[in-house]
């Protein structure tokens, strides 16, 4: 008998070890635990053994069956934890994804370089001021010493909406307004859009310029140069050489435009500059006295200098664009490139 009972415990604990889920685990209770159970079985075969061992034979098939018993809930446990284990798998949520990122704007790349020229100025001490986009022939050309039906006219291709009014050709204007609001001296920048009816890989129709106007006693051509000079070197870095070339422009005399040395190739010669070594960057000269007469001033006493500059122009040689149409075209391959 004692035998039969170890082989019942052998095989029960075996067959519980090889368990794979709840369904078995149930089978198997019933196998060995249920009412027609191996170990119920053992407790009914009670009968056919001698009185005296009985008490010793029913003490072994009791603890045979709690034991049997706790090693069932035990394997429930288990099988319990697994099965949650492997539900909280399948649902889990992955909190490392990371979330969507709103688009943020950032400044245009015009933008970037005008704050970066008024910045240079206003620690020169000068103050920045605006004008109005829509002129009058006055302010854009009589003012600015260039008569009607004057030839000078022609190297602007004017947007006129009346015969009175057009869209400004340039910044130049500012200068008048500012200089009939005040007295010398005069220290200002004017940035803002001027419009042409031109229109190219490097024209655009609508483009931005920067107007400077400085208006003192004892202005010369070296003041215009030396500042002019510490610009470029600002802007441009510290190697940047300048070249004045004598020009023509109505409302300055003498006139010259002002080449920087190649940010490129630096002054040695690449397809940017076209061999020569040198950009063109802006426009300046020491104002003409029939200007400064114009707005009241005394030419005795004051005299100075003005420059206009184009950002486009600036923009495309500081950050190597080839196309001024990159600019308005609101592509974001070419505007995320500035963040
Ligand atoms: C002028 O407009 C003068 N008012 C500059 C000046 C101011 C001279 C004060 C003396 C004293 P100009 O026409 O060269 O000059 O234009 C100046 C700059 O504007 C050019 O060097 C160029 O960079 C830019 N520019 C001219 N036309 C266009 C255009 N269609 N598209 C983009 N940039 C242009
Ligand atoms: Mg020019």
């Amino acid at each position: 008998m004692e035998a039969k009972i170890q082989s019942v415990r052998a095989s029960a604990i075996e067959e519980c070890s090889k368990l794979e889920n709840l369904e078995q685990l149930q089978q198997l209770r019933v196998k060995y635990l249920g009412k027609k159970g191996e170990v119920t079985q053992l407790l009914r075969g009670m009968g056919s053994i001698p009185a005296d061992q009985r008490p010793l034979v029913g003490q072994m098939v009791n603890r045979l069956k709690s034991e049997l018993e706790q090693l069932y809930d035990q394997k429930e446990t288990e099988l319990e934890q697994q099965v949650q284990q492997k539900r909280m798998q399948m649902e889990a949520l992955d909190i490392t994804l990371p979330g969507r990122k709103p688009k943020i704007g950032s400044l245009h790349p015009l933008t970037l370089v005008l704050d970066e020229i008024k910045q240079i100025f206003i620690a020169m001490g000068y103050q920045v001021v605006e004008g109005p986009e829509i002129e009058t022939d006055y302010y854009n050309f009589e003012a600015l010493n260039i008569p009607k039906d004057h030839p000078a006219r022609d190297m602007q291709d004017t947007f006129y909406i009346t015969e009175e009014f057009l869209l400004r050709s340039q910044t130049s204007p500012v200068q008048i307004h500012v200089m009939e609001g005040q007295e010398p001296p005069v220290r200002i920048i004017a940035p803002g859009k001027v419009y042409r009816a031109d229109s190219d890989l490097t024209h655009s129709p609508m483009f931005h310029q920067v107007e400077g106007l400085l208006v003192d006693q004892g202005v010369t051509f070296a003041d215009l140069k030396g500042t002019l000079q510490a610009f470029a070197k600002a802007l441009f870095g510290s190697e940047t050489k300048t070249r004045f070339r004598p020009s023509y422009f109505p409302f300055t005399e003498p006139s010259a435009e002002v080449d920087v040395s190649c940010i490129i190739c630096r002054g040695t010669g690449c397809r940017v500059c076209s061999n020569t070594g040198w950009l063109e960057i802006l426009g300046s000269g020491m104002v003409d006295p029939r200007v400064l007469a114009k707005v009241g001033y005394d030419i005795d006493k004051v005299s100075g200098f003005a420059f206009g500059m184009g950002i486009e122009r600036i923009t495309m040689l500081k950050y190597g664009i080839n196309d001024i149409r990159l600019f308005f075209t609101n592509d974001q391959r070419f505007l995320n490139q500035f963040k």
